[in-house]
């Protein structure tokens, strides 16, 4: 049993659904879970030893949604290597912006320069593609949780 903090960035909401559905598939696995809809730095400090899903959508131009841009520019300003932190990303964009899935690929290449360790590629759902993100994420999910 593992303790993993699920932390949300959205905008319409696709991406909340996505990561509560994450919740339940993990919660199943015997995980302790909890998802932060408006992550602040203390919880995500909680996780610093354990793990982390960031579920994350794209908005403007490649950038961060609202709900978790202070977590990102707060964990680069005021952490620095977190190596003991075993984290995934789910990415969720639109193919027919440029910057393609670009909040989640920012955020994977911050933890990446911090040391954290990365258990699985990240997961991009295009909606362009996929309108039920879920399809996409339920699979992705179920082996992900293996690697914990
Ligand atoms: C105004 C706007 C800007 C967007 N910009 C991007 C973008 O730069 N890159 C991308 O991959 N997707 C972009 N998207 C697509 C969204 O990330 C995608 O529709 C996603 O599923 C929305 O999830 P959410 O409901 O959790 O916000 C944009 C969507 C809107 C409405």
């Amino acid at each position: 049993m593992a303790e993993i903090g699920i932390f949300v960035g959205t905008v319409y909401g696709n991406a909340l659904l996505v990561a509560e559905e994450a919740q339940t598939l993990l919660q199943e696995k015997g995980h302790q879970v909890a998802l932060f809809e408006d992550p602040a730095l203390t919880d995500w400090q909680a996780y610093q030893d354990k793990i982390a899903l960031v579920v994350t959508s794209t908005t403007g131009q490649g950038d961060l949604p609202d709900s978790i841009a202070p977590l990102f520019h707060e964990i680069k300003q005021q952490l620095g290597y977190q190596p003991g932190l075993r984290y995934g990303v789910i990415a969720l964009g639109d193919s027919s912006y440029d910057h393609f899935c670009g909040a989640g690929r920012q955020f994977d290449a911050l933890l990446q320069e911090q040391g954290a360790q990365r258990l699985a590629e990240v997961l991009t759902i295009d909606a362009a593609e996929y309108p039920e993100p879920e399809v996409v994420s339920q699979p992705w999910l179920e082996s992900w949780s293996a690697l914990i």
